[in-house]
């Protein structure tokens, strides 16, 4: 297979343990995450195929992190929000956040509805950051929006269907990911887009997130062209035997 992922999710993780191996402290890691996030989105730039990245930068459950953490991550968005905005603008990036946004601090709040304002008219690749996000509170939500039209009575129980369910999901409008890239050496899904990544093909590398550089991505991208997807069916050439 030579195609090349139309969707990538991304769990850019280890920046912490990047720091620690330094002797720096954590937010350090953090920082530097946030530049190598830059260069990987103008990096999948240089794919005309690919149309989507979805990054998880902050789950439900980092919230158990000490607030002086939580606090830094969340000026660090606002921060480079501000710097990155105009960019997004030329290059014809689409930039969303999907999450929690009950628990976004104000003014983070509002320079994220301006940027997603700005930008939802691009077309070249869309961006999404995941934020105070999880895959079950994604499902949680979804079926609280389905449940509702139940009680109006604009749907009834035999409408609730996988394929017709998923338009209540935060990604909806977009193909699930074809390929899910993990840094810092853990195999696991940490309750990333668990709807989503059924199919998805799994790419787990031992580079922490900070040292992930564009050589990496390309191999990731090898990876998942050395792969035979199936999705539940058998290969034509099977099927002929
Ligand atoms: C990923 O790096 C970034 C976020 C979750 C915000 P970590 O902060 O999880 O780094 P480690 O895993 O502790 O090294
Ligand atoms: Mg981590």
């Amino acid at each position: 297979m030579t195609q090349c992922p139309k969707h990538i999710a991304i769990i850019p993780d280890g920046n912490g343990r990047w720091a620690t191996e330094r002797q720096q402290p954590r937010v350090s890691g953090h920082k530097r995450g946030a530049e190598r996030l830059k260069t990987i989105i103008s990096h999948a730039l240089s794919f005309p195929e690919i149309k989507a990245l979805t990054i998880f930068g902050f789950s439900t459950e980092n919230q158990k992190r000490p607030a002086t953490e939580i606090t830094f991550i969340m000026r660090l968005i606002r921060s480079e929000l501000a710097s990155i905005s105009d960019e997004m603008d030329k290059k014809n990036i689409r930039l969303r956040f999907v999450g929690d946004r009950s628990h976004y601090p104000k003014t983070l709040l509002t320079d994220i509805e301006a940027t997603e304002e700005k930008t939802k008219h691009h077309t070249g690749l869309t961006v999404t950051i995941a934020l105070h996000y999880s895959g079950r509170w994604d499902i949680a939500q979804a079926v609280q929006k389905e449940h509702q039209l139940l009680a109006d009575g604009h749907l009834s129980a035999s409408d609730i269907k996988p394929g017709s369910f998923t338009r209540f999901l935060s990604l909806h409008d977009l193909p699930e990911p074809d390929l899910l890239i993990r840094t810092s050496g853990e195999q696991r899904i940490s309750n990333f887009c668990l709807w989503q990544l059924a199919y998805t093909e799994l790419y787990f590398t031992e580079c922490f997130w900070p040292d992930f550089d564009t050589d990496h991505f390309d191999k990731a991208i090898a990876y998942f062209q050395s792969r035979q997807r199936r999705f539940g069916n058998i290969t034509p050439q099977e099927s002929s035997l």
